[in-house]
């Protein structure tokens, strides 16, 4: 289990996050640019008195994709039925999956990369004609048939849009890709956090915690959820700068975000591996991580943030890091 407080995975306790994510577009806080296309075409599907065309959310984990897709439901005043790659292993998963869609649903499938490839296959003509084309019975008997599904809107998530086909891709008429929010934005994050879990969190705190959890309001609202804790139990409850500082100090998130995973991956790049450059697999095995959770949580926030660079080579550490760890390890000294 992964324990890190600035992981980017839904850990269990994230029920808490069913009850603070936004459930229409104009709580969301963000992401304008995909919000004002998002609510172009869904007004124009609703005048047209069609289905939304099928969309496709990419961007590292905790930047609100499953909250949008729950959102553009909402919006359209449709059901959502979700699922995700992993779960469908069979082609009779996905059909038992189709056949429960009604007229307008939204089926929501996270982690749609991760599905098996001739999954996909069939999802093409579901997508594109909404046909179930599926082959029953084996051997001699086996015959093809065709089912009709009612009009649905397909909406897929994933961290890593370079590893689904053109194909799959192709079939999705809106692709929106979610950036790392600003410190401003992830601010009003937390001041709505703030304000729909009822406690009280001063203005400048706030910016602190906004500016230390890496561009994600996961990352954020896990924060505050921690430095609330520490308001408790050793202030008032009212969670001011100074509280927040010995907090965050306490559960070794920097000045950037960056946490000890950061550290080790930082520094074993620097001293084992010359500052770089260094492949994915050698690096992830010198710092016990999987490659993949390197690739989809470390690394993008890290080369957003010139802490790294990937060349044709590897992966290879910066100045900026450089003087990031030199700095650090001497305050800490
Ligand atoms: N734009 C946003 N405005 C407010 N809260 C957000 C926003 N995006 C994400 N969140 C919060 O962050 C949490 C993680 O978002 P989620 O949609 O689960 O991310 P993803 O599916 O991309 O991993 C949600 O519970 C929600 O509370
Ligand atoms: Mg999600």
């Amino acid at each position: 289990m992964d324990e890190r407080i600035i992981s980017n995975h839904e850990l269990k306790e994230d029920t808490f996050e069913g009850s603070i994510r936004p459930d229409s577009i104009d709580e969301y806080i963000g992401q304008t640019e995909v919000k004002e296309n998002l609510n172009i075409f869904m007004k124009a599907a609703q005048m047209r008195e069609e289905v939304l065309d099928h969309v496709l959310l990419y961007g590292p984990p905790g930047l609100g994709k499953t909250t949008l897709a729950y959102i553009i439901a909402n919006e359209m005043g449709s059901n959502i039925k979700t699922t995700s790659g992993p779960a469908i292993e069979k082609s009779g998963d996905l059909a038992a999956i189709l056949s429960t869609l009604e007229p307008g649903d939204v089926l929501f499938i996270d982690e749609i990369h991760r599905m098996p490839r001739f999954i996909e296959e069939i999802l093409y003509s579901a997508m594109e004609d909404f046909t179930l084309d599926i082959i029953v019975g084996s051997d001699a008997s086996s015959r093809s048939i065709k089912i009709d599904l009612p009009p649905f809107t397909l909406v897929g998530a994933t961290t890593r849009v370079g590893d689904l086909t053109g194909p799959l891709r192709d079939r999705f008429g809106i692709i929106a890709k979610l950036n790392f929010y600003t410190i401003d934005e992830l601010k009003d994050i937390v001041l709505r956090t703030s304000r729909v879990l009822d406690s009280e969190i001063s203005e400048d705190a706030a910016i602190e915690l906004a500016r230390r959890s890496r561009g994600t309001p996961r990352v954020a609202n896990r924060l505050f959820k921690r430095v609330r804790d520490f308001a408790l139990v050793m202030g008032s409850g009212y969670i001011d700068l100074d509280i927040t500082k010995v907090a965050l100090d306490k559960l070794k998130v920097d000045e950037f975000g960056l946490d000890a995973t950061d550290y080790n991956l930082l520094q074993s790049i620097i001293e084992k591996f010359n500052g770089g450059p260094v492949g994915i697999d050698a690096l992830a095995a010198s710092i016990g991580e999987e490659a993949g959770t390197i690739e989809d949580v470390y690394e993008p926030y890290l080369l957003q943030n010139g802490f790294l660079k990937r060349t044709s080579r590897g992966r290879v550490v910066t100045e900026k890091a450089y003087n990031h760890l030199r700095k650090e390890n001497y305050e800490s000294k």
